[in-house]
C-alpha cells in the first residue's frame, strides 16, 4: 500500500510509522488513520517485526484530530459512522509500541501517544487535552487514560481548562516513561525498541498483554492471569534458551518459539 499521510520502514526488527501531514502538524484526519491502520496490520502480520516505534516531526508528533475535517460533522454522522472508534485500533496492537514524541502531542495525538505502550518525550514536548476549548472533550480515550495515567485531580484540570504539561511535568505526573533531549530522541527510541525486538515475541506480546490486563480487573483477577501466561512461557524454547544462556555465562539467541 502506498502511503501519503505516513512513512513507514523497517530497521532490522523494528518497524518505524513516522506521521507525516507537517503542514497540518500531524493533524489525525481519516486517511492518516486508515494508512496507521494499514501500516499497522502489516508490522502485527510480519514474524520479522518484534517492537514498533510511532513518531512524528521535531515539532509535533500530532496536533491533534484534524479539525477542519471535524468542523461539519453532525451528531447523526458521528454516531452512524461511530466517529473515533477506528483510531482504537493501535490500542489493539498486540506487539510492543513505544511512541517517540516531540513538539505537540494534544488532543488525540496525545491520546494515540497513550495507546503506545511506552511514551518517550523529546524535552520538547508538550502534552494537552486542550478539545474543552473547541467545544468538545477528548473522544479517543483521554479522559480515561490520561486519569489512569496521571490521576484525577490532574487530568481533571488537564481535561477541562486545555493546560499543557512541559516534557518535565509529564515525566514527573508518571505520563511518559522518560524525557531526552530532542536530538537524541528518535535513536534512543530505535535503541529501546531494539532491545525488545532482540527479546523472545512470545514473552514480550505476553508482558504486554499482562501489564494491560492491569488496567482492566482486580488485583487477584490480574495476579491468576500473569500467573498462567507466566507457566504458559514454560512451554517455549526461548524458555529453555535464555535459562541456558543464563547458566553457560553466554548471550541468548531466541528463535521465537
Ligand atoms: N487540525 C487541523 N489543522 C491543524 C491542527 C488540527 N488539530 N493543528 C494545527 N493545524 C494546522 C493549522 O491550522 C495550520 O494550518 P494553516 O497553515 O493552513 O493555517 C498549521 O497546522 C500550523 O498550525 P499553527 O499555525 O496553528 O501553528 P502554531 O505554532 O501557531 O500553533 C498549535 C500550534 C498550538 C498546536 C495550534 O496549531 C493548535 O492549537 N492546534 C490545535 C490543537 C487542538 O486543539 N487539538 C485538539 C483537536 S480535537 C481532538 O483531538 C479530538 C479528539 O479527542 C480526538
Amino acid at each position: 500500500m502506498a502511503y501519503d499521510n505516513i512513512l513507514v520502514e523497517t530497521n532490522g526488527r523494528v518497524g518505524v510509522i513516522t506521521l507525516n501531514r507537517p503542514k497540518a502538524l500531524n493533524a489525525l484526519n481519516a486517511a492518516l488513520i486508515t494508512e496507521l491502520g494499514a501500516a499497522l496490520d502489516g508490522f502485527e502480520q510480519d514474524a520479522g517485526i518484534g517492537c514498533i516505534v510511532l513518531t512524528g516531526s521535531d515539532r509535533a508528533f500530532a496536533a491533534g484530530a484534524d479539525i477542519k475535517e471535524m468542523q461539519a460533522l453532525s451528531f447523526p454522522a458521528t454516531y452512524v459512522d461511530d466517529f473515533i472508534t477506528s483510531w482504537e485500533r493501535l490500542s489493539r496492537c498486540r506487539k510492543p509500541v513505544i511512541a517517540a514524541v516531540a513538539g505537540y502531542a494534544l488532543g488525540g495525538g496525545c491520546e494515540i501517544a497513550m495507546m503506545c505502550d511506552i511514551i518517550l518525550a523529546a524535552d520538547n514536548a508538550r502534552f494537552g487535552q486542550p478539545e474543552i476549548q473547541l467545544g468538545i472533550m477528548p473522544g479517543a480515550g483521554g479522559s480515561q487514560r490520561l486519569t489512569r495515567a496521571i490521576g484525577k485531580a490532574k487530568a481533571m484540570e488537564m481535561t477541562l481548562t486545555g493546560r499543557t504539561l512541559t516534557a518535565e511535568e509529564a515525566d514527573r505526573y508518571g505520563l511518559v516513561s522518560r524525557v531526552v533531549p530532542l536530538a537524541e530522541l528518535k535513536d534512543e527510541a530505535m535503541k529501546i525498541a531494539g532491545t525488545i525486538a532482540g527479546l523472545s515475541l512470545a514473552s514480550a506480546m505476553m508482558t504486554k498483554e499482562s501489564v494491560n490486563r492491569a488496567f482492566e480487573s482486580s488485583l487477584a483477577e490480574g495476579i491468576r492471569f500473569e500467573r498462567r501466561l507466566f507457566q504458559a512461557l514454560f512451554a517455549t524454547a526461548d524458555q529453555k534458551e535464555g535459562m541456558a544462556a543464563f547458566a553457560a555465562k553466554r548471550s541468548a539467541s531466541f528463535t521465537n518459539n
